[in-house]
């Protein structure tokens, strides 16, 4: 495995595997790899014949300060954990490649992005996705990017851009990977201090039962996510939000009789922020 670390490097390395009719695939990540980005790397090497690992912590999709600091950084791990799983470039630019002086562009998807994450985070975060994204895209020219389902919102603005920008990549979403206990695997868990850390399981345990509530007893859908509330509110959590929504539009759920359903929670645990979501079929 190889690392550039700028753009020319990255497109000189790519042009003879294009050449070559390769398919190339991209899994963008911003580091403190775990396994989550693992099947991420497994998946493109599986279905692509050069895998490309993006590094880059964007301080443009951080909307506080603080968060963007304490964002873990190990790039000798990450390196290994992402050769392990079957990368074979590693880019990893620095500031000004990716945003050199005179920076003056936005890459803003409406609708979609106003909702959930957009609403509680402001506008500044799928902003910032989408415009490192496109940049991502532009230099490295995939055939395919990578992303989890974790950030289900995150897959419904970068296919939306896609689509509207006519970019020639397919996306696709890779499943949840998840802690034997069921905590859904982030580079955030690390600061999660061992009282917090299994305070956190209720976030799943909240998933679960909007969707027993959903699949059982519940009358409509304000009573599911009412039965997700119970298990937060018994650990003193308030979430950022829970809610029940298409999965295409990210609007909110009406009737007990739409199916597939996504039931999306973002809450601070401590001072960790942290997200899940599980598909209702
Ligand atoms: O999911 C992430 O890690 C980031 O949002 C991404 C897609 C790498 C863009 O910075």
């Amino acid at each position: 495995m190889t690392t550039v670390r700028t753009v020319a490097d990255l497109r000189a390395a790519l042009a003879p595997e294009r050449a070559a009719g390769r398919r190339i695939g991209l899994v963008p990540t911003m580091g403190a790899l775990h396994d989550g980005h693992a099947a991420l790397i497994r998946a493109a090497a599986a279905e692509c014949d050069v895998v490309v690992v993006s590094v880059f912590v964007n301080p443009r999709q951080f909307e506080d300060a603080g968060d963007l600091a304490a964002y873990p950084r190990d790039e000798v791990r990450d390196a290994e954990l992402a050769r392990n799983a079957g990368a074979d470039l590693m880019f990893i630019p620095n500031l000004d490649e990716v945003y050199p002086t005179g920076f003056a562009t936005s890459v803003r998807v409406t609708g979609v992005s106003e909702t959930l994450e957009g609403a509680a985070r402001g506008p500044v975060h799928f902003d910032g996705v989408a415009t490192v994204v496109t940049k991502l895209f532009t230099m490295t020219g995939p055939d395919a990017a990578y992303f989890g389902r974790k950030d289900a919102q995150q897959v419904v603005v970068v296919r939306r851009l896609v689509t509207d920008l006519n970019l020639p990549v397919e996306i696709r979403a890779i499943d949840t990977v998840r802690e034997p206990d069921g905590l859904a695997l982030s580079s955030r868990n690390v600061r999660l201090t061992a009282n917090d850390r299994s305070r956190a399981l209720v976030l799943r345990r909240a998933l679960q039962a909007v969707r027993t509530a959903y699949e059982s007893n519940a009358r409509d859908p304000e009573e599911a996510r009412e039965a997700g509330m119970i298990p937060l509110r018994e650990q003193g959590i308030e979430p950022e939000y829970l809610a029940l929504v298409d999965p295409d539009t990210l609007q909110p759920v009406a009737s007990m009789a739409e199916r597939p359903v996504l039931v999306a929670v973002a809450a601070k645990v401590g001072d960790v922020r942290l997200i899940d979501n599980e598909l209702l079929s």
